[in-house]
């Protein structure tokens, strides 16, 4: 199958490079040169493990190809995935902006029986659209195919060839005959793939993501009430978890949830409810209890320090939305660094791979430190703001060394509370007592 994957992010790159694995012929296509430029000489644009191998091993047997001519690499292909960003506008409604300008431009080139298949995550009707432009553009009547991407980044790769299921939207069976052959080498452990109307399968993604960011804003709220009741969310959490009906994933409070995809998606589907005339409550809660909860950390250091941040260093550790990715969009570690700029506080940063993003946004208005402990030199306080698994293990004794202050905000729970009280820290974190030293 010979196959273009027009946008070659996050989701492009590993929906691109995972169909070359399975010896399809894939050309991946951006229209930002500079991407595409590295990608040619062996670069890979982003974090995302095992990507590089991957890529490398099918760029080598020469399955896997990058470039900005998308007229010639659609005008090749049986099938175009659309893969471009979908980043939400002003009012909360999708920017489908980028997704327009790829339907326009692939339109005079499109082969006579290609099938265009949007991978992008895209309004309800999105589908339909496309369809009704393509017939204008092309005179015929073009198959276009809605298969939302459910992969998540840290372990994108994975969770491709590994999918829980494939969502696919059609209007023709044919085309569901051939996507599924297409998939049918991951689908090898019986896992299902569900064809359904192109509005179901837009409307899939939208639900889910916006079910496992209720996940996210519940376990948060029930946070701050455990806080306030004196209760112990980690405790409570497992008293949950074990519920079969209930499940531990995304049921670990926190910072709130940032990345390109749950905050746009949540608004999203909030805009196309409002444009129908309904309230999406459970929504719009979700969305108010994630921007508070991005700010939670930040009053608690303001409290800490009674306002007075103007002489205070403050070290953070992570910046990454969440582990295993470099992706710093709508990061929480963002609104905190923000806010403690704002007070005049010295910032001392730490990520293992998003440094460079980071860097890109704040120049100069920070201090980078490639070394996790080179961040805590002289700082009154250190911010935990992403649960990378290196920052877990550490010695608290070598860490109080380097500190100006004992003092530690962690947004994520990575430490026990005791042990931080035993080894001399006042120790701040979600949903816990914070302690003091004993
Ligand atoms: N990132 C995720 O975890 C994830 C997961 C599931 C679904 N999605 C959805 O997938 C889509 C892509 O997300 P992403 O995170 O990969 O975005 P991204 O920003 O990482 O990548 C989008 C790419 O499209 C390119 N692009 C933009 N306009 C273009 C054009 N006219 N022609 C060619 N290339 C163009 C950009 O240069 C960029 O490289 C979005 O709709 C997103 O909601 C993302």
């Amino acid at each position: 199958m010979k196959i273009v994957v027009i946008g070659a992010g996050y989701v492009g790159l590993v929906t691109g490079t995972c169909l070359a694995e399975t010896g399809n012929n894939v050309v991946c296509v951006d229209c930002d040169r500079k991407k595409i430029d590295l990608l040619n000489r062996g670069h890979i644009p982003i974090y995302e493990p095992g990507l590089a191998e991957l890529v490398m091993r099918n760029v080598s047997a020469g399955r896997l190809h990058f470039t900005t001519d998308q007229a010639a690499a659609v005008a090749k292909s049986h099938m175009v995935f659309l893969a471009v960003g979908t980043p939400p506008s002003e009012d909360g409604s999708v920017d489908v902006t980028a997704l327009w300008t790829v339907v326009e431009g692939i339109a005079p080139h499109l082969n006579k029986c290609a099938i265009v298949v949007c991978k992008s995550t895209a309004p309800v009707g999105t589908n339909a659209k496309i369809a009704a432009r393509l017939k204008e553009l092309t005179g015929r009547d073009v198959d276009v195919a809605s298969n939302p991407e459910f992969l998540q980044e840290g372990a994108a790769i994975d969770d491709f060839i590994k999918p829980d299921r494939v969502v696919l939207g059609v209007r023709r069976a044919e085309v569901a005959e051939i996507l599924r052959d297409l998939y049918q080498p991951y689908l090898r452990t019986e896992k299902p793939l569900l064809v359904m109307s192109p509005e179901s399968a837009e409307m899939t993604k939208y639900a889910a993501n916006a079910l496992l960011a209720t996940k996210i804003s519940f376990i948060n709220e029930m946070a701050n009430i455990c806080e306030l009741l004196g209760a112990d969310i980690n405790e409570v959490r497992r008293g949950m978890g074990f519920d079969n009906r209930i499940g531990f994933a995304f049921l670990f409070p926190g910072v709130g949830f940032g990345g390109s995809c749950f905050p746009k998606d949540v608004l999203a589907l909030m805009a196309a409810a409002r444009g129908q005339g309904v309230d999406p409550h459970v929504l719009e809660a979700v969305h108010r209890v994630n921007q508070a909860q991005k700010k939670l950390l930040v009053d608690k250091i303001e409290r800490h320090f009674q306002g007075k941040l103007g002489n205070k260093a403050i070290a953070v550790w992570g910046l990454a939305f969440k582990p295993g990715t470099d992706d710093i969009r709508e990061a929480p570690a963002l609104t905190l660094i923000d806010r403690l700029l704002e007070h005049g506080a010295k910032l001392r940063v730490h990520d293992p791979v998003a440094m460079d993003n980071v860097r890109q946004a704040y120049g100069e208005k920070l201090v980078y430190c490639d070394r996790r402990d080179d961040a805590l030199i002289g700082a009154d306080a250190l911010a935990i703001m992403t649960e990378w698994k290196q920052l877990v293990h550490t010695d608290f004794e070598e860490m109080g060394k380097l500190m100006r202050q004992k003092v530690i905000f962690d947004g994520r729970n990575i430490y026990n509370p005791q042990r931080m009280r035993e080894a001399g820290y006042t120790y701040y974190s979600i949903g816990r007592p914070s302690v003091t030293p004993s």
